[in-house]
């Protein structure tokens, strides 16, 4: 167990509630501090601003530990500062660092040692400018320290209590102690370093992470030209030890609120040193392009898309969460509107509102297929698992399954009557219509 400190989250955000809760879990104090009212408010009474499993216990068992709070005087008695604040993308693909400076500046005056640690994606050299801010304030006392989250929405709670390993960046011995510290009682491996390396492990393994999805989407885009089955390819691969299983599923590409925006910060990074990322810049192009490759197999079954009926199933980016950051789902639902299609949409959590403008939601998998000429898996939530079903090939006007994250199996689809295509299998050439649509990815990629 961790001898218990005061700690201080400026942001009650999704990573600074799941740090603030799993820090109060350890069994340290933890005020968070946000800055609009309403979420401060939704706290104290117990309300979740966001679906994370496991994270509103977490909460609620810890609630004598947590305080939460406007008012960043409050964070004078805190031994450690978490800045959790959002890093979003500019228009020139830098990230925005102003609510870390806006942090900065609310940052208290205190005589004894604070320390400063940066939770937050932010590009490489941040630290140095921190530290720079901060002498220029004259905050002399307040150490600063890199020690970037790899939490993955839907287990964040998991991910922090039980991690792949700890890495912590700092200008002096002392303030990565005290942080080290503070994670007491979870065995893993600590990764001390430097600032820089420590912020460059965030971005860098991000970027392996999405690489490896785009390699795995264009193995099963050959696969499909070839007649190989990329589920197969990737369970062959993986137990290679110099590989590895993870991060293999092919599907209708990665989104999400890190990987394209870490991504696009990452080249941006890169392109304002001096140096073309090539490797991540195919990585980005080959994602946008997979968002895109389902509006061709819908094509190519159905023929033209104006005054089809098409049901999304499954909006967040991934199961488990109603994060709709980056989904798939919002090109694919405009790409559809574009082409004149009808769009149903169902998700279990997730709402999209004015981000899908145009489509309509239901309430019950059911409702949403009924009559559609399509029926398409953006999610991969359990909920769809059973899709084959004789209901569902009853309600449909044509039973014909794009199953983007490679879900169902496509032999009982096949069985129960549907035309089933996943991503990077085999397709029996009775499927296809004969009327095909084939398009220039490209083309689609530009419009
Ligand atoms: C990710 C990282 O995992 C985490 O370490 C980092 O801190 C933030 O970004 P998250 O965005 O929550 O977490 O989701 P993750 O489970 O990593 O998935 C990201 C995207 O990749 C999702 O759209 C998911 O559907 C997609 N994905 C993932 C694939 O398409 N194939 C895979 O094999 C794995």
């Amino acid at each position: 167990m961790a001898e218990s400190r005061t700690i201080g989250i400026f942001g009650a955000g999704w990573v600074g509630l799941v740090t603030g809760g799993c820090f109060a879990e350890l069994g340290h104090q933890v005020i968070v501090r946000d800055v609009v009212p309403e979420r401060i408010d939704a706290l104290e009474t117990g309300r979740m601003p966001f679906h994370e499993p496991g994270l509103p216990e977490v909460l609620e068992r810890n609630r004598a530990r947590i305080r939460y709070t406007l008012d960043a005087r409050e964070l004078t008695e805190a031994d450690a500062l978490f800045i959790c604040v959002q890093t979003p993308p500019t228009y020139s693909g830098d990230a925005d660092l102003s609510y870390v400076w806006t942090a900065l500046d609310d940052l208290p005056r205190v005589e004894r040692r604070q320390v400063l640690v940066m939770k937050s994606t932010v590009p490489v050299g941040t630290g140095e400018k921190v530290r720079a801010a901060l002498e220029g304030r004259g905050l002399i006392n307040v150490g600063y320290v890199s020690n970037p989250e790899f939490l993955s929405e839907g287990r964040a709670v998991q991910d922090f209590l039980d991690p792949d390993r700890i890495v912590i960046g700092a200008f002096a011995d002392e303030d990565a102690s005290a942080v080290e510290a503070l994670y007491g009682g979870i065995e893993t491996p600590v990764v001390r370093t430097d600032v820089a390396s420590a912020e460059m492990i965030k971005l860098a393994a991000n970027a392996f992470l999405m690489t490896r999805i785009s390699f795995i989407n264009e193995i099963a885009n050959v696969c499909e030209a070839v007649g190989a089955d990329v589920v197969e390819v990737a369970r062959g691969i993986g137990y290679d030890h110099r590989l590895g299983p993870h991060f293999l599923r092919a599907g209708i590409g990665y989104g999400g609120s890190c990987f394209p925006k870490d991504s696009l910060a990452l080249k941006q990074l890169a392109s304002n040193s001096g140096y073309h990322f090539q490797l991540l810049a195919a990585v980005i192009e080959v994602n946008e392009l997979q968002k895109r490759r389902v509006i061709q197999k819908l094509q190519k079954h159905i023929g033209k898309l104006r005054g089809k009926k098409v049901a999304l199933l499954g909006l967040a980016f991934k199961a488990g969460t109603d994060d709709l950051r980056e989904a798939p789902s919002l090109v694919l639902a405009s790409r559809l509107l574009a082409e004149g299609a009808e769009v149903r949409a169902w998700d279990p959590v997730a709402r999209p509102g004015e981000l899908m403008k145009g489509a309509v939601l239901y309430d019950t998998v059911l409702e949403a297929v009924r009559g559609a000429d399509a029926a398409v898996i953006v999610t991969e939530w359990d909920e769809l698992r059973g899709l084959a079903s004789k209901d569902v090939h009853e309600a449909m006007a044509r039973p014909l399954i794009i199953d983007g994250r490679n879900l169902l199996d496509p032999a009982q689809a096949r069985a129960a009557g549907f035309a089933y295509e996943g991503i990077g299998r085999p397709t029996s050439p009775t499927e296809v219509l004969p009327e095909t649509h084939e398009r220039d990815l490209e083309a689609e990629l530009n419009r």
